[in-house]
């Protein structure tokens, strides 16, 4: 790891993962043993080895999976299920899985093409369907907190693409740790200082099985886009990107981004599922589901327990 100027063995990177990861959990304040943690598992190598890292450290995890239906040729969320339930099942642990088609009636795909929302890639509409889904199970199923898998090259890559266009209540509101408000939970990103092929080490040494495969509608995205300048950077300068990124939360806590104190404003809850909303009547996703259709009161979704 050039970053760190460290080398290590096997045996030793096995254990210095957990440790970091333990201290940034207390750094960024981002739960206890005493709490419940959901941890968003997608199937890939970063989520499957937060879940893995947080089992060995004792928290108490369980698992969300969300199936949102890509399976035109690689069988992408079929294979990203299979793991996932494989994951959950050796360890005997607890995983819910919401079957997106299921639950609201189609495939992410599916209400991309029905509502004109994503006319080539239905991006969009799945990052809106996986954040309700989210807060959805997390408030029903009473957790504590949200973990995602999200690492140090998706943060710093966020955030330059956040910077490019001086965004600033994104650049305000990005960080390990977002606290949680009336509706919604508070959401943590335990590998956000971890580069991207330091958890794909993790992965294969602890021998997880995990998809390989990126989503299929991924490739040409900014978020790639931004993620090859970074490697670049980094390659002339070893520890450019994990700088990058600690110097923005440097920055933003001395107040560089300080925010106006009426951005929270006027929230109020969806008439249909009660998630908070800028909207009168309906929340975005609501809305989306219900364009053309019946409004749908989903149940609580799947549970598998090994
Ligand atoms: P991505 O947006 O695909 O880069 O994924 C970022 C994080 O979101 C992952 O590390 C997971 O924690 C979570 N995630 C992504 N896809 C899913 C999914 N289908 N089900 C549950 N969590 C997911
Ligand atoms: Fe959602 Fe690719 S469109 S993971
Ligand atoms: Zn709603």
């Amino acid at each position: 790891m050039r970053q760190h100027k460290l080398a290590l063995c096997k045996e030793h990177y096995l254990e210095w993962v957990p440790a970091q990861t333990e201290r940034i959990i207390r750094k960024y304040e981002m739960f206890t043993r005493h709490e419940k943690v959901l941890v968003a598992v997608s199937g890939g190598k970063d989520s499957l080895s937060l879940w893995d890292i947080l089992i060995r450290l004792g928290y108490q995890a369980d698992g969300l999976y969300i199936g949102l239906g890509i399976d035109e040729g690689l069988h992408y969320s079929t294979e990203s299920r299979r793991l996932n339930e494989k994951f959950a099942s050796e360890r005997g642990m607890k995983l819910h899985v919401v079957d997106v088609a299921e639950v609201y009636g189609e495939t992410i795909p599916a209400i991309a093409a029905r509502t004109h929302r994503g006319k080539e890639k239905p991006c969009s509409v799945c990052g809106l369907t996986k954040r309700h889904v989210m807060n959805r199970i997390a408030r029903d199923m009473a957790y504590d907190v949200l973990a995602t898998g999200h690492n140090l090259d998706d943060e710093a890559a966020v955030l330059l693409g956040n910077t490019l266009t001086w965004s600033g209540e994104y650049l305000l509101r990005q960080g390990p740790a977002l606290p949680g408000t009336p509706g919604l939970a508070r959401k943590v990103k335990p590998l956000c200082r971890f580069y991207e092929r330091e958890m794909a080490a993790y992965a294969i040494l602890r021998g997880i099985e995990y998809v390989y495969d990126e989503c299929p509608f991924a490739a040409g995205s900014t978020s790639i886009f931004n993620k090859q300048l970074l490697n670049d950077l980094e390659h002339e300068r070893p520890g450019a990107k994990l700088a990058f990124y600690l110097r923005f939360l440097e920055a933003r806590k001395a107040g560089l981004f300080a925010g106006r104190e009426d951005v929270q404003q006027e929230l109020q809850p969806c008439a249909n599922c009660g998630q908070p909303t800028s909207a009168p009547g309906l929340c975005a996703f609501c809305r989306m589901v219900a364009t053309g259709k019946a409004v749908v009161a989903p149940g609580p979704g799947q549970e598998t327990e090994a």
